[in-house]
Parts: structure tokens; sequence; C-alpha cells
């Protein structure tokens, strides 16, 4: 008898932008797809750029995270198909930005997605694609995630964005809202003949120990145009890639996620 467990909601959260928090959404998401698993991407960040990477056909007139923010639809209502199967979005909007400044002055702001999350069933595992900003969309992120996953590259202030993200997650649980735990550290854009690059490891790993992924995700042009081509990077790099180093990467990361999760492609959760 299998035991009935919530599934897990991944927020991939860096408070510093472009540390590869959308490339890790959509690809994750991806590669648990290929494993069989029913996944639901969320995009919380006005840029919209995991939405625009998984979309499947123009959004005019449907719901988005903006709206379900804004408490004028649930989340099940903006759940869509995206353009892979195994994967439902929840698409976002650059209206994001003025919904999450008219609920500024609400009570319960911070706990709107953590509610709406426990509306929607049919999933085995959720991904969260955040904003840099700190703002109301990291933090409802972070309180509805069971699991915070931070991707950073070698930039040295990636570190920081870390910390901030870690700082925002001690917040919300000594508020005693929620208690989402860290996934762990996966780095991007990895080439280890650069010096940053072994430095930014060993500057996490110092920080964050055993929660460093050996996983890593190497540096690798294939990643640039993927959102503006509507495609994650199994089906770039089939289609038009040189290499398939991307979806090497993340099959592996993937594969070293579930099992910290305790998930596998052949044990889904009763939803
Ligand atoms: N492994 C990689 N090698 C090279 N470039 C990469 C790699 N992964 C991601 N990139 C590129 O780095 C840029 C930033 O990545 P991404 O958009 O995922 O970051 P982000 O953290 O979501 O940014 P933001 O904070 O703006 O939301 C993108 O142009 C992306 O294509
Ligand atoms: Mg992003």
């Amino acid at each position: 008898m299998g035991v009935c467990m919530a599934p897990p909601i991944i927020a991939v959260a860096n408070r510093k932008g472009g540390q590869g928090k959308t490339t890790v959404s959509v690809n994750l998401a991806a590669a648990f797809a290929e494993e069989g698993l029913r996944v639901l991407v969320l995009d919380m960040d006005s840029q919209a750029n995991a939405t625009r990477a998984l979309v499947l056909g123009p959004l005019q007139g449907r719901g988005t995270t903006a709206h379900v923010i804004a408490g004028q639809v649930g989340l099940a209502d903006i759940v869509i198909p995206s353009n892979r199967e195994g994967i439902v979005l929840a698409p976002g909007h650059h209206e994001l930005t003025g919904a999450l400044m008219s609920i500024v002055g609400k009570i319960g702001r911070e706990l709107i997605l953590k509610r709406e999350f426990a509306t929607v069933t049919g999933f085995d595992v959720a991904i969260i694609d955040t904003p840099p900003e700190q703002q109301l969309g990291l933090v409802n992120s972070l309180v509805a995630a069971s699991h915070i996953l931070l991707p950073f590259t070698p930039d040295p202030n990636a570190l920081e964005g870390m910390q901030t993200t870690m700082d925002a997650a001690a917040e919300i649980r000594a508020a005693g809202i929620a208690s989402p735990s860290v996934l762990g550290c996966v780095q991007i854009a990895y080439d280890k003949r650069l010096v940053v690059t072994m430095e930014a490891r060993n500057a996490v790993a110092e920080r964050f120990g055993d929660l460093l992924f050996e996983s890593v995700i190497r540096t690798n042009s294939n990643f640039l145009p993927c959102p503006a081509w509507n495609m994650d990077i199994f089906r770039y790099e089939e289609e038009h890639g040189r290499t398939i180093r991307g979806s090497e990467d993340f099959r592996s990361f993937a594969r070293e996620a579930l099992g910290r999760l305790g998930l596998s492609g052949t044990t889904k959760i009763a939803a």
C-alpha cells in the first residue's frame, strides 16, 4: 500500500537575475515529463519567459497567474496544456506586476498561491518559476512550495542572491506560515576550464554543503534561443542543436533531483 503524500511543489528561486531559474524550470519540467511524471509549471514571473517556452497557442483572453493573484479566477481555471506532453502550464503575464501591486494591502496576501494549490489535483510534481525581485510574487511562491531549488551561475553575485532567498524562506518559517525545505543548488553555465566556475562552486559548497547537486548544466549556447523558439532544450537540440549536451545534462540532473524527492518516473503520487 502506498502512502498518500502531497505532490512536491518546487520553487526555482534566486534573487539575483539571470541565474538560470527559467531555464531550470522549463527543462527540469521537460525531463520530469520524459520520465513519465505529470508536471505542472506555474509562471510567477511577469517576464513570462517560461510561458513563452512552453505555451501551446496564443494566450489571448485566457486566464494567467495575474488573474489568480488578483483573485479573479482560481488556479485550476487557468491551467492549460503545454507544447510538451506531460506538462500543463499556469501561464504568466506582464500584468502580474500590477496584480501583485493590487494585493499589497490585503490580509493573507502571502498565502494566495498556497491556498490555490490546495484546489488543484492531477499532477505528480509542480515547478514554480519565480521572479528575481523580492516582492509578493517570490514570497507567494516560497510559501506555496514544499521545496526550494536554487540555480546559480559563476556570477560572483549569485551567492548573495541565494542567501537573500534563504533569508526570505527563513522569515516565512519564523512567521509560521510555511516551511519549505531546500532541495538543493544546481550550477548553470558550468565550464570547468574557467577559474570562476570552480570559485563559485566552492563558495556554494562551503555555504550549502551536500545540498549542492553533483549534476551540472554545462555552458551551452543552445539554451539561448529556446524561449523565443517556443521550445525546451530537448526539442531544440533534437531539431536544431549541433550537440545534445543540454538534454544530457538535464536528464542527469532530473534523475538526481528525483532521487532527492524520493520520486521516480514509475512511482507516481496519487493525486
Ligand atoms: N547552461 C547555459 N549555458 C549558457 N547560457 C545559459 C545556460 N543556461 C541558461 N543560459 C542563458 O542565460 C540567460 C539567463 O537564464 P534564465 O533566463 O534561465 O535566468 P533567470 O534566472 O530565469 O533570469 P531572470 O532573473 O531574468 O528571470 C538566458 O539567456 C539563458 O538562455
Ligand atoms: Mg527567469
